[in-house]
């Protein structure tokens, strides 16, 4: 059975960026559109720097697609770079701190720090997202859904309800140009974005996504790889200056007793026919995985960003050619890239999802995923057989 999975491609100057992504099943519908939507995201939100007015992402599907339909073979998603200078660029030998600079220089034999940021780079993201967003073409079969927005940025925290309708939170969201539902926070975080532009300084924050709409038993107990929080975490972590990674309530489990953390198991019989076969739960501590597997309510998943390590008031640093203690290099940057982190992280988070999905479900077509979904959430409805 082919795996759902993908690799990346690309340096922030090369010429563009590619993800080939195997293993969707055939006669899936890609809507271009939805996947340049997300990168159009991407590139967006208060306290970007230059390189997103010079860059219009859009990708290109160069093989796997057929007539608007997948056909099981390779996807290869290509996001030509404008600013596409690779060559040119001018070396860096004075590296940032918090920037892969120092330890791939080190590691790759080299005092052109400029070798590793290119593929350091969160340029690469774009490919990511491309990739995540076509997963999703799959998932909005099933009536799969992912929601990613921001929590906070600096000390700036918002306050938003899951109570609310979803199309109503994904209105204010995208009215929002720091992606954060919460107007009032939206105006603070703006403010601590100004400022630390002002300082010649940087910010961090936090960012969500929720997955509504997943069927229990994604993801597995039986082996450490297997486990969909795990997976999850991995591919938050694993997003350029992610430093920790949250499942529903987090790093809270520590400090509070068992009674007020699990979240208590009803059925109501008229919900049989939701994902969640009619079990209900009092509360989502869990954020939707136990065991490392779906329970079948919303999958939560928080990663915190540290701050943009090139500064324009830049930190200490070495001279590789010198070791002449100096400045760290500064090059167009970004003062604060958590609105469009959000917009990574639902993305990737949607990919894991899809991926768990087409593990259980799979089979060459749609046809056959749509069977096996069918069959096994009405076999499930039958317990006990
Ligand atoms: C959307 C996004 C945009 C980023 N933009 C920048 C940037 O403009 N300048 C910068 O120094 N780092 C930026 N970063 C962070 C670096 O790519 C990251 O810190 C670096 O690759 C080192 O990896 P690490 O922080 O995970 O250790 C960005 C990260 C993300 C997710």
């Amino acid at each position: 059975m082919p795996q759902l999975r993908y690799r990346t491609a690309g340096e922030s100057h090369g010429k563009a960026l590619i993800a080939l992504v195997e293993g969707m099943p055939a006669g899936v519908t890609v809507d271009v559109n939805s996947i340049n939507a997300e990168l159009r995201r991407r590139q967006g939100g208060y306290g970007r720097g230059g390189r997103q007015r010079i860059e219009h992402d859009a990708v290109e599907v160069l093989s796997g697609v057929r007539r608007g339909k997948t056909i099981a073979s390779p996807v290869v998603l290509q996001i030509l770079n404008k600013d596409s200078r690779l060559d040119e660029a001018p070396p860096v030998t004075r590296p940032r701190p918090g920037h892969a600079d120092l330890a791939g220089s080190i590691k790759w034999l080299t005092t052109d720090c400029r070798e590793t940021l290119e593929r350091a780079s969160a340029r690469e993201t774009a490919a990511r997202v491309a990739a995540g967003a076509l997963s999703r073409c799959l998932l909005r079969e099933f009536g799969i859904d992912v929601f990613g927005y921001v929590v906070s940025i600096g000390t700036a925290m918002s306050s938003v309800s899951f109570e609310e309708p979803l199309d109503e939170l994904k209105r204010r969201r995208d009215a929002s140009d720091v992606y954060c539902p919460d107007e009032a926070a939206s105006e603070q975080m703006r403010e601590q974005i100004r400022q630390a532009k002002a300082a010649g300084d940087t910010l961090g924050g936090l960012v969500e996504a929720r997955v509504f709409g997943s069927p229990p038993g994604l993801g597995s107990c039986v082996h450490f790889d297997e486990k969909l929080d795990g997976r999850l975490a991995q591919a938050v972590m694993s997003i350029q200056a992610f430093k920790a990674v949250e499942i529903g309530l987090g790093r809270d489990v520590a400090s509070l007793p068992g009674s007020q953390v699990h979240d208590e198991i009803g059925f109501d019989a008229s919900r049989r026919d939701t994902p969640a076969l009619g079990f209900t739960r009092k509360s989502n501590n869990a954020g939707g995985l136990e065991g490392g597997m779906t329970n079948g309510q919303p999958v939560v998943v928080r990663g915190a960003m540290k701050p943009i390590s090139t500064l324009l008031q830049p930190l200490a640093s070495v001279d590789l050619n010198t070791k002449e203690v100096t400045k760290a290099a500064y090059e167009r940057s970004d003062v604060c890239a958590v609105p469009a982190a959000s917009v990574i992280v639902e993305n990737v988070v949607a990919f894991e999802i899809a991926r768990a999905f087409v593990e259980k479900f799979g089979g060459d077509s749609i046809t056959e995923v749509r069977a096996n979904y069918d069959n096994f959430l009405r076999t499930a409805r039958r317990l006990p057989l």
